[in-house]
């Protein structure tokens, strides 16, 4: 056991760290991309696909074949993820609120999202991608419902990207639910009101054993996060990109990476001083 410890240790100092994380070469043959320091990398980042609709109607298109070309670029950015070293990606796509739109829509963003998961789950799977679904997932359709429980659990043990998908999500909803799954804990005599901890309630949350989300990104310009993850972002960076959503791509989204990098990330705190540091000016 020691001996395993000190050879891995071993193996870290001696293997010489990369610099910059460069991302193989592109299938459309260009240079590889500069990427950033690992340690400046979101472990977790979650994104808000916004805008498909308004792409649509600037090519007098319906509704729909903005979503069509929503999910080319996601399914893009899932692939970025993954070539990046991205620990999670959650992506919000259908909202406890989207059930409102035309039954028209409903059933177009329905429609992509089982052809998604038929179609890119052998890849997903072969790339050792982890799926897991957050939101009620008996509220949906049969078909869709048993395609997103068929790619969990064929992906579960993977150890790649842990690729989330927001569906019939929406956060109230998760933070009710993990308040009703603590209560009947309380009341079954498993713990006390006042034993509950942080990490029990996070273990009650769809993103358990997730990290927190560091970077949330929404595009097409809204400047809102619309009950989305709203317990996990609570410290993330956020960045809101005027991009509508199926024209984001790997470049749009390397740039927003390179802004988080270089953000200072407080948590509330003063840069450069240690807990233990009383200053004059914070003491
Ligand atoms: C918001 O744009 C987008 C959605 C409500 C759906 C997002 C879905 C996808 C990108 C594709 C389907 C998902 C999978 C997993 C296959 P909007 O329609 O509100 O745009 P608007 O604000 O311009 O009207």
């Amino acid at each position: 056991m020691f001996a395993e410890k000190l050879s891995s240790m071993l193996n870290r100092l001696l293997k010489p760290q990369p610099k910059y994380i460069t991302v193989a070469a592109r299938p459309d043959g260009a240079a590889p991309e500069r990427m950033l320091p690992p340690d400046r990398m979101p472990a977790h980042v979650a994104i808000i696909m916004d805008g498909n609709g308004r792409w649509a109607q600037n090519r007098g298109l319906p509704r729909s074949a903005g979503h069509a070309s929503g999910t080319e670029a996601l399914r893009d950015i899932i692939r970025a993820s993954d070539d990046w070293g991205i620990q999670a990606l959650s992506l919000y796509a259908f909202s406890t609120e989207n059930w409102a739109r035309s039954k028209d829509e409903v059933n177009a963003l329905m429609g992509l999202l089982l052809k998604y998961f038929n179609s890119e789950i052998d890849e997903l799977d072969e790339k050792n991608v982890c799926i897991r679904i957050l939101g009620d997932i008996d509220g949906l359709p049969e078909p869709q419902r048993e395609a997103v429980e068929r790619a969990m659990e064929r992906t579960r043990d993977n150890t790649g990207l842990k690729l989330n998908i927001a569906l019939n999500y929406g956060g109230h909803a998760e933070l009710l639910r993990a308040a009703q799954r603590l209560a009947r804990r309380v009341q079954a005599g498993e713990m006390q009101p006042e034993e509950i901890t942080k990490e029990d309630f996070e273990a009650e949350l769809y993103t358990a054993g997730l990290p927190p989300v560091d970077l949330l990104i929404r595009t097409s310009g809204e400047v809102r996060t619309s009950n989305f993850l709203p317990w996990q972002t609570a410290y993330a960076e956020m960045i809101f990109d005027p991009v509508l959503w199926p024209d984001y791509d790997r470049a749009h989204y390397l740039k927003n990476l390179r802004e988080y990098a270089a953000r200072d990330r407080r948590y509330g705190g003063v840069k450069g001083e240690t807990c233990g540091e009383n200053t004059e000016e914070n003491s």
